[in-house]
């Protein structure tokens, strides 16, 4: 079997030299081939940060194992480890937070055991980058949230519970304020749990889902949430455990998946052969498992165990009585302990079964679709105007030109409403969305729509527009804070 393997930059090549030691060691039957990916591929002037020989050769083996990636600060260009994760549709973000004996925390004096594995939505959300400035005063971030994409990985969540034999399966969210984005996910989630019915399912609105967290971790198994909100719960839960040091990820997709450590490049202790290995290591394992290799992944895994069981521990975790040990010299420590097994959290031996390798040859791109609108029909349009005129102007200004087609709802200044109705406190800023809706809810067309815009136009810069879609009786939008 044959991986792509990036060493990447800061710490990345030591910790990684540290895990393939390791994985040589105990005799890992993988071939590995070195792509050229990160900083200094940047730099070279390859503006996604990895070569086309890179790209081709990830398609080709389908799996990708990681050490952290720099991205060029100033440059605008975008992080390749996010690149990576959405070119190859990698939609399903795998994070396991368990209770390591040997790593103190507070849980871990306190008995408290943690085994919490967070699912994050990998692609979508606020990770398109889809961004304006629409004034010099007015940034905006599209965030999607699809259909699609929350059933691919919400799937993935609760299979991967089925297999763990996980006694509850949380959602986390947010869509008591983001009815449309995050109550789509939560919908998407309780829909999927029906097939499940032997896993007590869950949903948690995010904030109380962090305290909740802090306070009992031991009550979460797993748990799923979009993009921004998995990113944020798992580094917190990270901490639960010990830190970064000790967060493995897997990015897992239906063709290719890539495995990589939490962190990042650590350019604070770079190049001193100091950093902890745990984290890459712990993703490699998760590797091995992946590609079947699980004799391998047991025996690496109860060596690393017994290792932090018995104190050993590179310079940011541990007891700092005793003296640390470098990184190689930590990878040596539970290359020595190769065959122990640790007091607590011991693997089971189960012997290899390497997973043929599939041969994805794409000839398209695949498109994924749940269901097709029959009964949409356009009932209106959200204009986003640039303005410094109190509400009542911009309302005045746009009545003029509603050609006898709209009428004009609502104007809303960061989603508050401020005409016809909203209070003198509300602060302005030099943007509004001006909500046209066809005269008694009939149907317009997308040229009813770019007529009213040039009227528009005349008065003021047009930004951007929604429009605004009825689904039988249900508004496809959302109302005005106050509306
Ligand atoms: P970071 O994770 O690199 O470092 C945060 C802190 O944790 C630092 O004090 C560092 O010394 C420590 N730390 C991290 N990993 C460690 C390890 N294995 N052993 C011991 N200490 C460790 O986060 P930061 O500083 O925000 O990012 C640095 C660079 O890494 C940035 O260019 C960022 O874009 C990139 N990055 C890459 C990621 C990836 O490749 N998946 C993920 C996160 C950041």
């Amino acid at each position: 079997m044959k991986i792509a393997v990036a060493k990447g930059d800061g710490i990345g090549p030591e910790i990684m030299e540290a895990v393939m030691t390791i994985f040589n060691a105990n005799g890992v039957q993988l071939e590995y081939e070195y792509v050229d990916m990160g900083k200094w591929v940047f730099d070279k002037g390859y503006s996604n940060g990895m070569t086309p020989e890179a790209q081709e050769t990830i398609e080709r083996l389908g799996i990708l194992f990681k050490g952290p990636m720099e991205t060029p600060k100033g440059k605008g260009v975008k992080s390749v480890n996010v690149t990576a994760r959405k070119t190859w549709n990698t939609y399903a973000n795998k994070r396991v937070f368990q209770t390591l004996h040997g790593v103190d925390t507070v849980f871990s004096k306190a008995g408290i055991t943690i085994d919490i594995t967070i699912v994050r939505e990998n692609i979508e959300d606020t990770y398109g980058g889809i961004e304006h400035m629409l004034t010099h005063d007015v940034a905006l971030s599209r965030r999607f949230i699809t259909r699609p994409g929350s059933l691919q990985v919400i799937k993935y969540a609760f299979e991967m519970a089925r297999k763990k034999n996980a006694r509850r399966i949380t959602c986390g969210h947010k869509s008591n304020i983001m009815k449309i984005t995050d109550g789509l996910f939560l919908e998407c989630f309780h829909e999927v749990a029906k097939e499940y019915p032997e896993i007590k399912a869950d949903d948690v609105i995010v904030d109380d889902l962090c305290m909740k967290l802090v306070t009992r971790p031991d009550l979460f198994d797993v748990i799923v949430l979009t993009n921004l909100q998995g990113d944020i719960v798992s580094d917190l839960c990270a901490g639960l455990v010990g830190g970064l040091g000790f967060a493995p990820s897997a990015n897992i997709g239906d063709h290719i998946c890539i495995f990589e450590a939490v962190h990042g490049t650590a350019p604070d202790i770079a190049g001193r052969n100091i950093a902890n290995p745990t984290a890459l290591l712990l993703s490699g394992i998760t590797m091995l498992r992946h590609l079947g290799l699980m004799q391998n992944a047991a025996d690496i895994e109860n060596a690393l165990l017994y290792t932090l069981e018995t104190g050993n521990h590179t310079g940011d975790f541990g007891d700092k009585g005793t003296a640390s040990l470098n990184t190689t010299d930590f990878a040596q420590a539970i290359i020595n302990n190769f065959g122990k097994k640790p007091e607590k959290g011991a693997k089971p031996d189960l012997p290899n079964k390497p997973v043929t390798p599939t041969n994805f040859q794409l000839l398209k791109n695949p498109l994924i679709m749940t269901r097709e609108m029959q009964d949409e029909v356009i009932v209106g349009v959200d204009l986003f105007i640039e303005s410094e005129l109190q509400p009542k102007e911009v309302a005045d200004k746009c009545l003029k030109h509603t050609l006898g087609l709209f009428k004009l709802v609502t104007i809303s200044n960061r989603g508050t409403q401020v005409w016809p109705t909203g209070s003198i406190f509300t602060n302005l800023v030099n943007q509004f969305r001006c909500r046209f809706e066809s005269i008694g809810d009939a149907a317009v067309t997308q040229t009813d729509i770019i007529e009213l815009y040039k009227r528009i136009a005349t008065e003021f810069k047009i930004c951007s527009s929604e429009l605004l879609n009825m689904w039988g009786d249900k508004k496809a939008y959302s109302l005005a804070q106050g509306q």
